[in-house]
């Protein structure tokens, strides 16, 4: 298919895991990818494994500067951005009482401020060129209600979804369509960090706590990347074109909003 056909993207945290399964989704559909991730080395054998329609680009996305670099480096391997998914992300679980300041502070610097700022240079860089684009920011079902060991990261994506409301109202005053996408719960080695998480709060055994919220989906097991790149394909898409300052859900059934 090529419902992407001539378009280019810029995803964040593309090196691995959902980002990654994007990438190689929308390249599918005819895109070019910037696969932008702190781990440039992984992101060099993404693109590598791609191929020629992906570039790594190395970027922090707590850094302005890294933020700008790689908006500008994108920008001019592909002549334009429009498409940008702001996907990296970083998970923390503590108990209210243990939470540390300089581990929220991470958090919301990587997982908010990078969000933020990252959707703010590419719209400066969409208006400046008159693109009618598209951002899509990564939720959660963790930013539609708080968890009692997951206070920090809760918070971060529910100001996502606040962020992608606002942000998607502000922009579409210049065509370009802002939506989120919430997850639930997607196996790969971000829930393996979760689940260690779980085994150290909740003193279960390694894997426990995967195999118990795989089987309390609805639907009957866990996520995989691929399950969400259907909607991230959409919301780049013509057919997304009157959708704006939207969250979906695509979790298995696990909430309803
Ligand atoms: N996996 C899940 O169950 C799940 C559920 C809901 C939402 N999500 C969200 O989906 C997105 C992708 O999740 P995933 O499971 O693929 O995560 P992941 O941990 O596998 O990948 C995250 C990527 O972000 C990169 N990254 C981390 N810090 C960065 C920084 N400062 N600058 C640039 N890149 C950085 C990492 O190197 C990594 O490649 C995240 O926003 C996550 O919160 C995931």
């Amino acid at each position: 298919m090529t419902r992407l056909a001539g378009k280019s993207a810029l995803i964040t945290g593309a090196a691995r895991g959902i980002g990654l399964a994007f990438a190689q989704a929308y390249v599918a559909e005819g895109a070019r990818v910037a696969i932008a991730d702190i781990d440039i080395a992984r992101a060099k054998d993404a693109a590598a494994d791609i191929g020629e329609a992906a570039i790594a680009v190395e970027m922090d996305v707590t850094d302005q500067n890294s933020i700008e670099n790689a908006v500008a480096e994108t920008a001019q391997a592909f002549g334009q951005i429009d498409i940008l998914i702001n996907n990296a992300a970083i998970f923390s679980a503590a108990p209210i009482v243990e939470i540390d300041r300089a581990d929220y502070q991470r958090v919301f610097d990587i997982n908010v401020a990078g969000t933020l700022f990252t959707m703010q240079a590419v719209a400066r860089h969409m208006i400046d060129q008159g693109i009618k684009g598209r951002i899509i920011n990564m939720a959660s079902q963790a930013g539609r209600r708080g968890e009692p060991l997951v206070a920090v990261y809760c918070a971060t994506k529910a100001a996502v979804i606040s962020l992608t409301q606002s942000a998607g109202l502000n922009l579409i005053s210049h065509g370009i369509n802002v939506n989120a996408i919430a997850p639930g719960v997607v196996d790969g080695e971000h829930w393996d960090g979760v689940d260690a998480f779980f085994a150290k709060y909740e003193g279960k055994a390694p894997g426990q706590k995967k195999k118990e919220v795989g089987d309390s989906v609805p639907y009957g097991r866990m996520g995989t990347a691929e399950d969400l790149t259907g909607m991230a394909v959409f919301l780049a898409s013509d057919d997304a074109e009157y959708i704006v300052a939207q969250c979906y859900n695509v979790d298995g059934g696990q909430w309803m909003s």
